[in-house]
């Protein structure tokens, strides 16, 4: 094979009358409407973000100043950068309403190549991402816990602590509290340490189960949890109204204005999420209309909740008693109001079960998406005879998150989700900019005003976002790296040849 050959095969596209031809022969069911999307985009969007990252976006971290109650002008900013994003994803998710997401939007414009690497990309998102609220999702769940300690049994509250973290993190909470390791974990055979998150791994087991029985019966779920998680915070936000002191705001701005652009930076994570809603479009019973309303329905309804969170916390708090683990409960506390400190983590539960239940759904319709291409084994992507769900993809995604989330540190997990974020919003920006030049006379039933000005704004904010993420965190951009030459290696050993197999069967 020629070096012209395999280049052409590289770049080759698909043609998007395949593509939509395929998604109306899918074999997964359609039957999720506006408001089950604007469920899934709310689901994967309120979490880790509004909960906990709030605090230390406010206050500051070690390597950043905070942006006190300048916070809303930060999460504003956010916002906006999100919504150039979502205007493109939602052309292109009316325009093309197949599995796959940034994916499948890849192999149309940019060919099967950058295709692969943007689905390995994804897996950074969604998988990964998983994995951190995964962890996360244990720490509530402790507090929870100690927050009914007077109804629940000792062994329940108390259970041991080599059951609630993976080894690293039992290493550091062991140093912070001065405690000797080997007095606090088993060791299997004298010698290999057991610690493990065990919550953890039961929540991601429970929600793999009910994905592999239906999505339907899954955003059921998820919709409930979402009224819980809103409640929650409408009612902090009510609440808490009655004890802002309008002297917490002053000063509004911080004394150093990076703050401002740092927790943007930081609270940015609080709005990923919402793309997770153009990767059921082949389950969606009208695309065309109700994916554009889903996703720009969802960027707004959690701005509006975000920024009235954010007035109240700071109205309560002093911005120096701001607690950064857990800052929407504390300001309950901090008024005297404990019980309701307890309500809250039901609520932050709630959240996090969402975002997860969420991601492990985009995770799967990817990994369906890339094997129905023959760049990962087809036989992942049988589907469940009864339900008619891809459940060994759901099961592949739920293990990895499990196996993962035994032992990756979660700071790294975090870093590397943002920067697949970052990316697959570059080149979805990118996409629109190139089917406007491809395919000018297709039907687009939704389109993104003042083209190209605000894909290119969407381009330039994410990519400067990449660009100074990857100078500050070192260790999670050469993970990043290694990500990147890993998906390299799988398509130039196994996908590549893979492909031209299944193209030689097809033709
Ligand atoms: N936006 C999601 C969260 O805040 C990822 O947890």
């Amino acid at each position: 094979m020629n070096i012209k050959e395999i280049s052409r095969n590289l770049l080759k596209k698909k043609s998007l009358d395949d593509l939509i031809a395929t998604s109306k022969k899918s074999e997964l069911k359609k039957t999720l409407n506006v408001f089950d999307l604007i469920v899934i985009g709310i689901g994967a969007v309120v979490g880790t973000g509004i909960f906990t990252i709030i605090g230390t976006a406010i206050t500051g971290g070690v390597e950043s100043a905070g942006a006190g109650p300048a916070i809303i002008i930060s999460m504003i900013l956010a916002a906006i950068a999100c919504v150039f994003t979502a205007l493109c994803y939602s052309e292109i998710a009316a325009m093309i309403p197949v599995a796959g997401s940034a994916y499948t939007y890849t192999y149309a414009t940019m060919g099967e190549f950058m295709a692969w690497m943007v689905g390995w990309i994804l897996m950074l998102e969604y998988a990964i991402g998983n994995i951190t609220v995964a962890s996360a999702w244990t720490g509530y769940f402790v507090q929870f816990l100690k927050g009914f300690k007077q109804y629940l049994p000792d062994f329940v509250v108390n259970f041991p602590i080599w059951l609630r973290a993976d080894y690293k993190t039992m290493e550091a909470v062991c140093l912070n509290n001065h405690w000797d390791i080997h007095d606090k974990i088993p060791y299997l055979f004298g010698h290999i340490p057991v610690a493990i998150n065990l919550p953890a791994v039961a929540i991601v087991l429970a929600l793999t189960l009910l994905l592999i029985k239906g999505v339907k019966e899954s955003t059921r779920v998820a919709s409930i949890m979402v009224g819980v998680n809103l409640f929650m915070i409408l009612s902090f936000v009510i609440v808490g109204a009655f004890y802002v002191k309008p002297e917490n705001w002053t000063p509004f701005f911080p004394s150093d204005p990076s703050g401002i652009i740092m927790g943007a930076f930081l609270i940015f994570f609080a709005y990923i999420g919402f793309d997770a809603i153009s990767t059921t479009a082949e389950e969606t019973e009208n695309p065309q209309r109700d994916l554009p309303v889903a996703i720009l329905g969802t960027l707004i309804i959690c701005t509006i909740l975000y920024v009235s969170v954010a007035l109240v916390l700071t109205g309560i708090v002093p911005i120096d008693k701001i607690d950064v683990t857990a800052p929407i409960a504390h300001a309950m506390s901090f008024v005297g109001k404990d019980w309701f400190a307890g309500l809250i983590s039901v609520g932050a539960l709630c959240a996090l079960t969402t975002v997860l239940l969420v991601y492990q759904l985009g995770t799967t319709r990817i990994l369906y998406a890339i094997s129905r291409d023959r760049f990962l084994p087809r036989s992942w992507r049988a589907i469940h005879k009864k339900f008619k769900t891809p459940y060994v993809m759901t099961w592949i995604s739920g293990v990895v998150v499990i196996v993962c989330g035994l032992f990756m540190d979660l700071n790294i997990s975090a870093a590397l989700c943002n920067f697949g974020t970052f990316t697959s919003f570059v080149i979805i920006c990118v996409a629109v900019l190139i089917l406007r030049k491809t395919e000018p006379d297709r039907n687009r039933p939704f389109k993104v005003p003042f083209c190209p000005w605000f894909p290119l704004a969407g381009i330039t904010i994410c990519a400067l976002l990449i660009i100074y993420s990857m100078k500050t965190l070192k260790t999670s951009s050469s993970y990043f790296i290694i990500w990147l030459a890993v998906g390299l290696l799988i398509y130039a050993l196994y996908g590549y040849k893979q492909k031209r197999l299944g193209d030689k069967k097809n033709s």
